[in-house]
Formats: C-alpha cells, structure tokens, sequence
C-alpha cells in the first residue's frame, strides 16, 4: 500500500519507490511472459528496419471487486478513438501495438464488430452456397479488407488485450521500456480511459462478495445448512412479500487512488520516446487547465484535451513552449452556417448537429502529431540523443 511507505522518504524517491510497492502487490496477467515475448520480436523488427513505431492504448480498464471477479467497475470507453487511431497511424506508415481492452473495437473490424447493425446484416447469399458482401456494402469492405490485409502481411500490428487496471499497468510497464532501442522514433499514445481508483489487493475479497448474511450462518454452523441458531440471522430478500426484519446488507466500496505512472513513464520507462497522453474532462472550463497542469507535472510532449460530450467533434493540443491549438471537425451549426473550425475556445455541445460527424477526428489528429513527432525527431537527433 502506498501508506506504508515512509514519510520521511525524498520526494525524488517517491515515484519508484510508488512504483515497487503497486507491482509487488498488484499481481501481473497471466498472460504477461507472452505478450511481452510478442512485443520484444516485434519491436525488434520495426527497430532494426528503422521504423517508426507507436503504442496505442485503447478502451477502459476495469476495477475488480473480488479477487476470482464477479463483479467489477468499469467506464464507458468502447476503444473508439484509440481503435481509429490505430488505423490512422499505419496509413501514416507507423508500426502499431495495440494494447486494448479485450473485446473493445479492434482497427478495421470495428467498421463492422460494434456496429448498429449485425455484421451478417453486411452479407448475402452468392452463388453456388457462396456468402458475399451486400452490393451496397462491397466496394467500402474491399478498401477496409485491402487495408487490414496489408497491416497483417507486413506485420504492422500487434494486439495486445488487458482487462483490469492492474493488467494495463504491468502491460503498459513492459512494452514501454521494450520500447527504448527505438529511441525517439518510438511514440506512446495513451488513449485508454484509465481507472482512477482502485481496491488494493489486501483489502479484495477473495470469493463473490455476498448480498445477504445468509452465509454468515451457515459459517457459524461449521458449515451446516441446518436453520441458523439466532432467528435474527435469517435472511430476507425483497421478494419476500412480507419480510420482518430490513433487506440484507449495502455495500460500501473503498477505493484507494491509483497511483499515476505517467512521470515513471516519462523518466524510467520510456526516457526517450515521445509521449502523448489524453487528458479527459466534462466540464469545458478546466479542459486545458488540466491538460496544462498535468503537462507541466509530468513533463511530457503532448497533451490532448477532450471532452465527453463533443470527443469526437474536437480536442485541443497542448504542447511546451506552443500555443493551444484546436483541432475541429469542420460542421455546420444545427442546420445553419458552417462554425468556425478556428476558434479557440470549446464548442457548445448545443451547436453540434445531431449524429456522428462527416470525418473521423482521427484523421486530423494523426497527421498533427506526425508532424511534432518529426519535429521531435529533430530535436533529440540534433542534442545528439538520436
Ligand atoms: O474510447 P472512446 O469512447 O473513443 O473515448 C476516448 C477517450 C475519451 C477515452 C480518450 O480520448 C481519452 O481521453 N483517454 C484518456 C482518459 C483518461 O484516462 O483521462 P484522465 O484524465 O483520467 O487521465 C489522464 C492521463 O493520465 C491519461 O493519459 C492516463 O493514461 C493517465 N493516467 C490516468 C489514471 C491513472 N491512474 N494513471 C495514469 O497514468
């Protein structure tokens, strides 16, 4: 737990010694030994071929409630902005990793996985017992199939799912200091929505926890099922059309905060790559308050403001040293005039036109930060640290 660690320690200690204590409590997936084996071979090829490469992180992680999971809390991310961005990302000729929530939406079969429609809805009858695309929807799923073809055959993506919070973090871990013979061609793009609080395994019950005190009982029993000694002790629900004693028991969740890795990221993970992080708020007036202050905190390259309600409309870029900079898909302001894409100030949701805009925010978003990552590239070549 992070209480136990001393408060007369240094402050420049803090972050690892945060860092020790969450990993040695917080056990790694199962999977962990494989995915990084995945991502070393991957990582080596792109860096050997002088590629450059990104992490994309996407979807929400979970928070865990019992130890074997019955129940957990989660977020609303469905993976949309990270998955879209994978796509963008390849089209700009980047190696991707894909760290993504498990069963969130996946670059190019997301067209067709989460969709309004099923995705048989997408498909016909051919000849001869054959099953083809719908004419309507042939030519789109040719362009997204060459795509996706393309990616695999040349090895462009790797996928790598996680689920709960401490999942993403060791994942997270990993594949950024896998990442380090990159240099300044490797870029994180942390576009996951990442579980603030946290139940810290010491506290985690280990089985189901129960809604009632019926179990109490029968443990008081030794483990009879016989009726409980104490009348109180029975247990009522509410479909007992007539129960005696108030329902069964509330439950109080205590959360401990997680802790934030980004500047362990920053310093030791990843020292040189570049790293651009997301910063999410509701509320339009603290957006790039809190994207400046997390920047100036962590001291990274790039933070980019959204907002819940119009994420998909606009963000905002805030960088070092650099004005803030909106990013807009251009629309037209419920049914009248085209808004201005230049203004510097959020939009209010109540001007936006019903539905999903026309283009993607992905595909003006990738090519911005193209660009600061070749300036980047620049920098760091021209201190010598390329
Ligand atoms: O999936 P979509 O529906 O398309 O939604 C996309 C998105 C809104 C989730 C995405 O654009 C986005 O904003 N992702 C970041 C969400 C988030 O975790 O924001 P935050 O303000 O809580 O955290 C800011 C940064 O701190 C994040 O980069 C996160 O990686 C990091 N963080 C957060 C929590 C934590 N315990 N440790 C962290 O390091």
């Amino acid at each position: 737990m992070l209480s136990d660690i001393p408060s007369e320690t240094p402050p420049e200690n803090l972050a690892a010694l945060a860092e020790d204590h969450y990993f040695a409590a917080n056990p790694p997936p199962k999977d962990l030994a494989n995915h990084v084996a995945l991502a070393r071979e991957f990582i080596d090829y792109h860096a050997a071929a002088g590629r450059r490469l990104v992490l994309v992180t996407s979807g929400g992680t979970t928070v865990p409630l019992e130890k074997q999971t019955v129940r957990f809390i989660d977020n609303f991310s469905a993976g949309t902005r990270g998955a879209t961005s994978a796509e963008y990302f390849l089209e700009a000729g980047y190696a991707v990793v894909f760290l993504h929530r498990q069963f969130s939406l996946l670059p190019f079969s997301r067209h067709y996985s989460h969709a309004t429609d099923c995705f048989l809805d997408f498909l016909r009858e051919g000849p001869n017992g054959s099953v083809v695309a719908r004419d309507e929807d042939a030519a789109r799923m040719l362009h997204v199939l060459r795509k996706y073809r393309d990616a695999r055959d040349r090895n462009m993506l790797l996928l790598l799912p996680f689920v709960s919070i401490s999942d993403y973090l060791h994942e997270l871990r990993n594949v950024a200091q896998l990442m380090r013979p990159l240099g300044p061609q490797g870029l994180l793009y942390l576009a996951a929505a990442v579980s603030d609080f946290f139940v810290p395994p010491d506290r985690m019950s280990e089985h189901k926890i129960q809604s009632t005190n019926a179990v109490d009982a029968f443990k008081k029993n030794n483990g009879s099922s016989s009726r409980p000694a104490n009348e109180e002790e029975e247990t009522f629900d509410n479909f007992d059309s007539s129960p005696t004693v108030p329902r069964s028991k509330s439950l109080i969740i205590d959360l401990d905060p997680v802790p934030k890795f980004l500047k362990n990221l920053v310093e030791g993970w990843s020292p040189q790559g570049m790293i651009v992080s997301f910063k999410l708020e509701t509320d339009p007036a603290i957006l790039v308050h809190k994207a400046r202050y997390s920047l100036d905190r962590y001291q990274h390259h790039l933070v980019i403001g959204n907002l819940l309600s119009t994420r998909k409309w606009e963000v905002v870029f805030v960088s070092p040293g650099n004005p803030d900079r909106w990013i807009r898909v251009p629309f037209r302001k419920n049914g009248g005039g085209l808004a201005d894409t230049e203004k510097e100030e959020p939009v209010d949701p109540k001007s936006l036109p019903e539905g999903e805009p026309e283009v993607e925010i992905e595909s003006l978003i990738i090519p911005a930060v193209q660009g600061l990552h070749s300036k980047y590239i620049q920098t760091m070549e021209t201190k010598g640290q390329a």
